[in-house]
């Protein structure tokens, strides 16, 4: 299937990935060069974010949002994100490729959620799956880790918790919140992630935890001082359809870019000036001719 890692051929892996960690923010300045991780769903997006260097490609369950339409995460099963995996999968060559596990895929049984996380592995073609969750999670990470699945933690904001947080808010505010938030990501680091996304979480707190772990941290609404960054494709290139939240750089406006293009289709098929002459296929001489003749009798 997929693209094996070998040493030197520029694809990215597990260690490329945890030697990316930066150094103690205090005691030195950055040397390590910034992780870059995008989400993808499709073919045609992970070739262009994997042929412009992103370093970490990520089925996230976020398909459900911007892609399938659904109002949250939560409604994601295993076989559509295995469905976008795939399709990623065959687009992607150097990248790593992570793919979420989705609400209810992790949450019944360790058992269960390691053999969910191996078909993401064998039949999705991932090299690491993403989990939500920090201390709760240590059981299963740990398990996860031991079946030889790296996984990538998630802490802060976690869109599958969307009705136990009340809504999608910035994490770790109070005192107590930012110390439980710290926990988190120690117990991630603990169980064997080989990095944690942050979400929606003060830029001094993300800097703080991303001093003290050893694995690299991957911001995403958590300031600047994270080890790398990530975002959602649709909301970079502004195509998301809802809410974008302030975090999100938009770096373009593909959604007005589509537009303008449907837009003038329509307006040359219904003026007849599409398909022009040279955008037809034609007979041969003799074939007209043929034609012609048929048209006479
Ligand atoms: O599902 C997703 O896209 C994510 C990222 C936003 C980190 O979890």
């Amino acid at each position: 299937m997929s693209v094996a890692p070998r040493a030197g051929n520029g694809k990215i892996t597990v260690p490329d990935i945890l030697s990316r960690k930066s150094f103690s923010l205090s005691a030195s300045p950055q040397t390590k060069t910034k992780i870059t991780c995008l989400t993808a769903y499709d073919y045609p997006t992970a070739r262009l974010l994997d042929e412009a260097g992103v370093d970490v490609l990520l089925v996230g369950d976020s398909v459900g949002m911007v892609v399938l339409g659904y109002d949250s995460t939560l409604p994601v099963t295993l076989d559509e994100m295995l469905h976008h995996v795939r399709a990623v999968r065959r687009g992607t060559r150097r990248a790593l490729l992570v793919a979420d596990m989705p609400y209810g895929s992790f949450h019944v049984s360790v058992e269960e959620s390691v053999r969910n996380a191996l078909r993401l592995v064998k039949e999705g073609g991932a090299e690491a799956v993403k989990i939500e969750g920090g201390e709760r999670r240590i059981e299963l990470i740990a398990k996860l880790v031991e079946a030889e699945i790296p996984v990538m933690g998630h802490v802060g904001l976690t869109p599958q918790s969307i009705h136990a947080m009340g809504g999608f808010r910035v994490q770790g505010k109070t005192t107590d919140a930012a110390r439980q938030l710290e926990r988190d990501a120690h117990a991630v680091e603990a169980a064997g992630a080989f990095a944690v996304v942050l979400e929606s979480v003060p830029r001094e707190l993300a800097a703080r935890i991303t001093e003290k772990l050893r694995i690299p941290t991957i911001g995403i609404g958590a300031g600047p001082d994270c080890d790398g960054q990530v975002l959602v494709f649709h909301d970079l290139v502004g195509l998301t359809m809802g809410h974008t939240p302030k975090f999100a750089r938009a770096c373009a406006n593909l959604s007005a870019e589509i537009s303008r293009a449907v837009t003038q289709y329509c307006e040359d098929v219904r003026a007849a000036n599409f398909p022009s002459d040279a955008e037809s296929y034609h007979s041969s001489a003799e074939l007209k001719e043929d034609m012609l003749s048929r048209q006479k009798t």
